[in-house]
């Protein structure tokens, strides 16, 4: 039943040219070691370094030779990442080996996928993997691999792993409703995150016109991030159908990023400099982490040479939080 279920689904989200992403799917990326340091470039100077694995997979849907069949697909990476400049190093052996093109971050081939519950389980590298989602972050996550003499569990040290297996139920669900709520169903099957878990009916009781705008709260199934946030305000960073991006409005109040983020408005709130009073959104605009660059505000008073580099700003204003400590150096 749940292959047919699964199989029908994904054949109708072809059909009606839908991103046909996997309702069962192992992603993600975990750093695997500490912060170390390591002179990849080889200039002299030790650059702060931190290995990340990244996975990305499905197990085989359906029957082989059936319409709608999609065979299973996975591959591991594993790079570097430059922790200052926070960014990916697929070359880091250069120099170190003697092969004149880079070491390949990947892909390397994960085979006989499996995904039950949160967990998912393949093998790569001649080894058997079994990769527990424990939930949002990295805290709870777990990476086992055994290498046929003994199962190690893997330290994690920052990132976030994800198993998605849409239940049952709520497949069941989206194939009644696409039919007429194809963007929807779409939306949720390729960016709900952990909500394709959830069925269309547990949030939309009841169907026009006998119910007129029914949503189940947020709050019905979860706890806000602090006091200050309200039923209304998680359409600020969420939206229900997309629930696995982070994006928010203009006119987020910087209350709301508080909960998280108490050091980096206490830096800013402490500093004297001219930044303390500019919202947090106004710099770390749209999708949740990203920045923009200080000329987004700044044209002068540098020469443009200086201008047009913003990775230097910095050196001199020592952060974006706290500018005061540049006239003091
Ligand atoms: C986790 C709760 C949740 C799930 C699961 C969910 N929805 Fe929604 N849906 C919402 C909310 C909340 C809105 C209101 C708009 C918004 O906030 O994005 C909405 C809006 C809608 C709308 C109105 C159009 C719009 O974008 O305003 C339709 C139609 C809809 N959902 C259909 C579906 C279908 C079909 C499914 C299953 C494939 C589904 N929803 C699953 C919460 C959910
Ligand atoms: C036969 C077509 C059809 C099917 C099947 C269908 N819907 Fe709808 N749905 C509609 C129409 C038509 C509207 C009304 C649009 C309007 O009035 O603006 C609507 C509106 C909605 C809305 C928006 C209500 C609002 O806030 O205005 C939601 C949510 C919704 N449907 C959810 C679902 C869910 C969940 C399912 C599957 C259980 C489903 N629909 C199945 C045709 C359908
Ligand atoms: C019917 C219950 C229900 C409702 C209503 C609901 N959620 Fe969820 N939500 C869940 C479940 C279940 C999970 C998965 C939790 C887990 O696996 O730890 C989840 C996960 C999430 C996640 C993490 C998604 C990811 O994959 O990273 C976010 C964000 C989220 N919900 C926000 C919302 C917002 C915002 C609303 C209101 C628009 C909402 N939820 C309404 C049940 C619900
Ligand atoms: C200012 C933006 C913002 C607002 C407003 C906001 N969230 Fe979030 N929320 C986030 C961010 C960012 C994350 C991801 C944190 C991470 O990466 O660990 C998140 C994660 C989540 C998660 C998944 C992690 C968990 O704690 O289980 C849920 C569920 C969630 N939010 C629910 C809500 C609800 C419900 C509301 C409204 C009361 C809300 N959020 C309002 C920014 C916001
Ligand atoms: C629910 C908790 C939560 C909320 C609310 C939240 N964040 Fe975050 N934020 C996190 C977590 C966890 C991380 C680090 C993990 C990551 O990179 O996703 C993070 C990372 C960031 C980063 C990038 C840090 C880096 O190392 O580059 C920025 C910038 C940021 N958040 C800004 C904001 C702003 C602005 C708001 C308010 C609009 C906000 N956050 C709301 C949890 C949250
Ligand atoms: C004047 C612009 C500006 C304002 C205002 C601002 N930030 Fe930032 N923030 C930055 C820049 C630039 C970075 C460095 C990001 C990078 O390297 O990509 C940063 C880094 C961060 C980081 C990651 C590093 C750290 O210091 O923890 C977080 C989290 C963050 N900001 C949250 C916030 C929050 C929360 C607010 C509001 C209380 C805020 N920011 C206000 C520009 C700003
Ligand atoms: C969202 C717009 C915005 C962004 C982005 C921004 N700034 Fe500013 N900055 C301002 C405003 C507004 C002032 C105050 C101007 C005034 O009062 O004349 C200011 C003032 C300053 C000052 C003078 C500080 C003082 O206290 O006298 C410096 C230095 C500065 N910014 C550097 C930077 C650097 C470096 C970045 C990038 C890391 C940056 N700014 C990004 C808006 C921004
Ligand atoms: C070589 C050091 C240096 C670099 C690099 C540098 N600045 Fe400055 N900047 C200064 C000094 C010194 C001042 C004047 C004292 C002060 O306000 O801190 C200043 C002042 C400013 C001011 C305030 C002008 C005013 O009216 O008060 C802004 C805005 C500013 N810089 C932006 C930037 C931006 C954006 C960058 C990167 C593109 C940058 N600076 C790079 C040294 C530097």
């Amino acid at each position: 039943m749940r292959v047919l279920l699964a199989t029908s689904i994904i054949s109708l989200m072809l059909c009606g040219q839908l991103a046909a992403a996997q309702l069962k799917e192992i992603s993600g990326a975990i750093a695997y070691t500490e912060v170390i340091e390591f002179d990849y470039t080889k200039d002299g100077t030790r650059d702060r370094v931190q290995f990340w694995l990244e996975f990305k997979g499905s197990p085989a849907l359906g029957t082989p030779d059936e319409r709608g069949y999609k065979p299973e697909s996975g591959a591991i990476y594993y790079y570097l990442v430059d922790v200052d400049n926070k960014k990916q190093v697929d070359n880091w052996l250069m120099g170190f080996s003697m092969m004149d093109e880079p070491p390949p971050s990947g892909p390397y081939p994960m085979t006989d996928i499996r995904v039950i519950d949160h967990t998912a389980s393949f093998s790569a590298f001649g080894m058997n993997w079994t990769v527990v989602d424990g939930g949002v972050g990295h805290d709870k996550d777990e990476v086992t691999v055994d290498d046929g003499f003994k199962p190690r569990k893997m330290k994690l040290f920052d990132g976030d792993l994800r198993v998605v297996n849409t239940q049952p139920d709520a497949i069941a669900e989206f194939t009644q409703c696409i039919a007429c709520h194809k963007q929807e169903t779409s939306d949720l099957v390729a960016k709900g995150g952990r909500h394709t878990n959830v069925g269309c009916t547990e949030c939309h009781v009841g169907h026009p016109p006998e119910q007129e705008h029914f949503y189940t709260g947020c709050l019905e199934c979860h706890e806000p991030h602090s006091d200050q946030m309200d039923e209304d305000s998680c359409g600020a960073c969420h939206r229900a159908h997309t629930a696995a991006e982070v994006r928010h409005t203009w006119n987020v109040p910087s209350e709301y990023c508080l909960p998280c983020h108490q050091e980096a408005a206490y830096v800013l709130a402490s500093s004297r400099g001219k930044h303390s009073d500019i919202a947090c959104v106004r710099c770390h605009q749209d999708r949740h982490t990203a920045s923009v660059d200080c000329q987004y505000c700044h044209g002068a008073p540098h020469p443009r040479h200086v201008m047009i580099n913003p990775d230097i700003c910095v050196a001199c204003h020592r952060s974006a939080h706290d500018l005061e400590s540049a006239r003091e150096k």
